[in-house]
């Protein structure tokens, strides 16, 4: 049986197979309809959340199988006490797999020794969430044709987003990729990215806190809205919450084939006017969340389309 807890947990030939799935599901949904008759999805969200849980319940919907849940620790009987473990005992009796996003760093991972289903971590604090990566990684390749050879500016909170270490993460492993690190000192990658991942591989890195300095070298902006929720101290979040805002003068700045990715919500770090602006890609990647997180249940059921 097979979790996905961290990016790296899938090779690059797997994350390979599962975006041509999605792109097949894209073209061809009929072929999947029923793929998942029978099968029960759980999503265990003790985080809020509109996009991953609502993508994997259409998701599974999608591919004719079933879901149940809660979408609040308040609604489930974490609110009493239970334990992870216990929790994941009792809804490996209940459902064939299991999506769960968590506020602690490693909950999903602990409800995967636990486990006698699948468990795929939708997001664990500021830590990880590996299914926004392979929704980046499939917006990334349909729009650009590749993963290799890329210049990609992360711009925001690179500290506390979790959706930025798992996309450093997992981009590293291609050739030719550089990173330009967009931050305001407060806000940067930490320390065990840099050192474990960027550096360890030697790939080419800047940090900068201009965003419009950088902004004609990028093929990719991957913008990220500021994480009030891991700050301790609001007064902190309030002078930072503003630091980049993507207007379209500074979009004008960029290259023609660039695009901009956003996983969402998006608070005030990218102008309603740039929606408009073909090279806004935030939408079609949320639509690209649903093929590539059907095409993951598929692999982890280990079922095969007739
Ligand atoms: N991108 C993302 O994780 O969005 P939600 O918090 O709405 O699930």
């Amino acid at each position: 049986m097979k979790h996905l807890i961290d990016p790296l947990d899938l090779s690059v030939e797997e994350i390979k197979e599962l975006l041509d799935t999605a792109n097949d599901i894209e073209q061809n949904p009929q072929k999947y309809a029923h793929a998942c008759d029978g099968k029960k999805l759980a999503t265990l969200f003790y985080e809020p959340s509109t996009r991953t849980r609502l993508s994997f319940e259409a998701a599974m919907l999608n591919l004719g199988g079933k879901t149940l849940g809660f979408a609040s620790a308040d609604n489930s009987s974490a609110a009493k006490g239970e334990s992870i473990a216990d929790t994941i005992r009792v809804v490996s009796c209940y459902a064939d797999i299991c999506a769960m996003r968590h506020p602690k760093e490693g909950a999903p991972l602990v409800a995967s020794q636990y486990s006698r289903i699948p468990v795929i971590n939708a997001g664990d604090g500021g830590h990880q969430h590996p299914t926004q990566t392979l929704t980046d990684l499939l917006t990334i390749r349909s729009l650009k044709g590749r993963l290799d050879h890329l210049t990609i500016g992360l711009c925001g909170d690179l500290k506390f987003g979790r959706t930025v270490h798992s996309l450093i993460k997992s981009l590293a492993r291609y050739e030719g990729i550089r990173f330009v690190l967009i931050s305001p000192g407060e806000l940067k990658v930490p320390d065990y990215i840099l050192n474990e991942v960027i550096r360890a591989k030697g790939i080419p890195y800047q940090e900068v806190e201009r965003l419009d300095d950088v902004m004609p070298e990028l093929d990719i902006l991957y913008m990220t809205r500021v994480q009030r929720e891991r700050f301790f101290n609001e007064e902190d979040y309030i002078r930072l919450k503003d630091c980049y805002i993507l207007t379209q003068d500074k979009l004008n700045k960029a290259k023609k084939d660039m695009f901009v990715l956003h996983p969402l919500p998006r608070v005030n770090e990218i102008a309603v006017e740039v929606d408009k602006d073909e090279r806004a890609a935030y939408f079609r990647q949320a639509q690209y969340g649903v093929y590539v997180r059907m095409a993951l249940i598929l692999k982890l059921l280990g079922v095969t389309p007739c």
